[in-house]
């Protein structure tokens, strides 16, 4: 009862003004978007919650770090804090920067998938998804089931069914799968984590067929804060010892070093072995940069080191993930439906059960993500039919389980009274559900349309 109530471990020294449009203003600026809100401009939108990748506030400690930056070619001083830091806190002894996480796939899968290969995952995110099937092989998704009931309550939605991870292995065989990808957490799940426990299962099973295991890291230590706060046996481990475990189940890693090292650019890959690191080596150099600066500057390379370590303290995730329960829980209490338990980085809003008159095929998610701009000056994203894309084969629609609106909370930006705006808008919208329409599409491009495709009211 006399509990302390919690508060960020950060205080803020600067501000950056935004602006707040009209309800009118805000109409005329989506119809000239053609509906995507990819397309807005940054100013027109009040509170940007498009995503929380390169987002995030860097602290003072990072800010100055980047003097530090060594800008040498080859072999930078920079290269090697940054590379210490990482296998501090991994424990891999290989490390290669890239200028963001879909690029170090890129070099990973170029060494490692070819045509009709099999990548087996945890819900895929995108990017991967995307690099998989653009070298014409297959993301085959063995998350569990609980996982696509949005009100299920259940600690860890991003772990893997190992019964289906062994059947599918049987089925397609190993010689097609040259590596799983277990993202942590699983952002296109709904922020999910996989527990501990689930990890070890995935690790033993791609032990016993000789399966590369590389982890999809991107918020690998908000995972870690799950695992310390849900799953026995952790809560007295610190974030980073925890982090230390779930990557020694790995054999490598990609990073999108956007998300849970705080900076605004940067990434990387990690891994045991040496061959592999050598392989990747020439596409590194040949897609990103030499193989000390991957498209990094050296001063970034500072920031990052920094903010992996800032990255796995508990106070700082605490704060982060409580601010993500704050605006569920006021979200939840306004009876909205959305997705539980609230993610890490953000919550998702089910669009099907809020616009349940919507057919999938006219992008119920999108929608909602266009109404709550329009009321509020917020900017989320659609994580359903349109992200979904076509099948590469078939060229059919591909309708996921569910339509989410995804609202990613950047990292030490906003504060709750921001969160109460956005709560807000969700219930104006919600008052008005039975009125809204849904959108039909313009234009596609072949692979990942959600970032460009435009879209006419019907
Ligand atoms: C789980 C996951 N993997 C990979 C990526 C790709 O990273 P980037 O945006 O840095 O290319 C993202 C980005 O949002 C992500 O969430």
């Amino acid at each position: 009862m006399n509990k302390m109530p919690y508060a960020e471990p950060w205080r803020i020294k600067m501000v950056e003004q935004v602006k707040v449009l009209t309800r009118e203003e805000r109409i005329e600026k989506i119809a000239k978007a053609e509906y995507n809100l990819f397309n807005l401009a940054a100013e027109d939108v009040y509170i940007d919650l498009l995503t929380d990748s390169g987002t995030g506030a860097m602290s003072a400690d990072q800010w100055s770090a980047l003097m530090l930056g060594d800008e040498s070619y080859a072999g930078s001083k920079s290269f090697f804090k940054m590379k210490q830091a990482i296998t501090d806190i991994t424990g891999f002894p290989y490390v290669m920067p890239t200028h963001q996480g879909r690029a170090a796939e890129n070099v990973l899968f170029s060494v490692m998938v070819k045509k009709g290969d099999i990548i087996l995952g945890n819900s895929h995110f995108d990017t991967t998804k995307g690099h998989i099937e653009f070298r014409h092989a297959t993301a085959v998704d063995c998350t569990i089931a609980e996982a696509g009931d949005p009100t299920l309550q259940h600690p860890f939605k991003g772990n893997v069914d190992i019964t289906k991870l062994e059947q599918c292995i049987s089925e397609y065989g190993k010689s097609k799968i040259p590596l799983m990808v277990l993202t942590v957490t699983c952002n296109s799940g709904g922020g999910q984590p996989v527990s501990m426990e689930n990890i070890k299962a995935v690790h033993a099973v791609c032990q016993k067929y000789g399966i590369p295991l590389i982890f999809d890291s991107a918020r690998f230590a908000e995972n870690a804060y799950f695992i310390k706060t849900r799953e026995s046996g952790y809560a007295n481990k610190s974030i980073k010892e925890i982090v230390k475990e779930m990557f020694s189940y790995a054999d490598g890693m990609t990073m999108s070093a956007k998300k849970d090292a705080i900076i605004n650019m940067g990434g990387f890959i990690a891994m045991r072995d040496q061959q592999l690191y050598r392989n990747c080596a020439t596409f590194n150099i040949m897609f990103e940069g030499y193989i000390t600066y991957g498209g990094m500057s050296g001063r970034d390379m500072e920031a990052l080191a920094m903010g992996l370590q800032e990255g796995t303290e508990y106070d700082y995730l605490h704060a982060r993930i409580s601010q993500v329960a704050y605006l569920g829980n006021l979200v939840k209490a306004a009876g909205i439906p959305l997705i539980e338990p609230f993610g890490g980085h953000a919550i998702y809003i089910d669009a099907k059960n809020f616009l349940p008159h919507i057919p999938q095929l006219q992008y119920p998610a999108q929608v909602l993500g266009v109404e709550l701009y329009i009321e509020a000056g917020v900017r989320g994203v659609e994580i359903g039919t349109v992200l979904a894309d076509r099948d590469p084969q078939t060229r059919e629609e591909r309708l996921p389980k569910m339509e989410l609106l995804r609202l990613a909370i950047p990292r030490r930006v906003y504060t709750n009274s921001h969160m109460d705006v956005v709560a807000w808008g969700l219930k104006q919208v919600w008052n008005r559900k039975d009125n809204i329409k849904g959108l039909k599409i313009k234009y596609e491009a072949e692979i990942m349309r959600h970032f460009t495709a435009t879209f006419e009211k019907i």
